[in-house]
């Protein structure tokens, strides 16, 4: 039989683990209600085709030294053009984790998602400091938000 729930892609990039946690929560949370399925990717794994086959996407990603995560930041510039030509709407939520700010990370993902375009579907959410239980819980409500937004068609 095929699944014809909504596909909520979660594409991370991390150095140190911190947001592959925050991944790993939101993916969690949001693959709780079974409202949608969940698909996880790594930046660097991640191909247009993945997005072609999702009705939302996740980004969830660090700022380091005032900018989007390179890896993220590599991801984004190799799909853009080709999610371009191939039309893609999808609604979007960021997930940023911060030692101190993260302001500048959130800005330039939404200056680079603006311009294929991708809408965003929810307010973005920034982890300051160490992973500690608050952020997978932040992590977690985002990803369930996401999850039933999609499934109810809201976005
Ligand atoms: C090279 C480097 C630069 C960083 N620059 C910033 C920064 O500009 N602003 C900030 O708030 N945090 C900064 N941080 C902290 C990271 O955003 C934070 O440690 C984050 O949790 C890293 O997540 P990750 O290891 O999962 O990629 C920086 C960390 C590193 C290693």
């Amino acid at each position: 039989m095929s699944d014809s729930r909504q596909v909520l892609l979660i594409v991370y990039h991390s150095q140190s683990g911190t947001c592959a946690r925050m991944a790993r929560a939101a993916a969690e949370a949001a693959g709780e209600g079974g409202e949608v399925e969940v698909r996880v990717r790594r930046a660097c794994d991640a191909a247009v085709t993945d997005l072609a086959a999702a009705g939302g996407l996740l980004l969830v990603a660090a700022e380091n030294a005032g900018y989007l995560a390179g890896g993220m930041k590599e991801f984004i510039d190799r799909v853009f053009y080709p999610a371009i030509d191939r039309e893609l709407l999808l609604p979007y939520a960021l997930l940023v984790s911060a030692g101190n700010d993260g302001r500048n990370a959130v800005a330039q993902a939404q200056r680079l998602l603006r311009g294929i375009p991708l809408t965003q579907a929810t307010e973005p959410v920034i982890c300051r400091g160490e992973w500690c239980e608050a952020h997978a819980q932040r992590a977690g409500e985002l990803g369930e938000a996401f999850a039933t937004g999609l499934s109810m068609g809201v976005f």
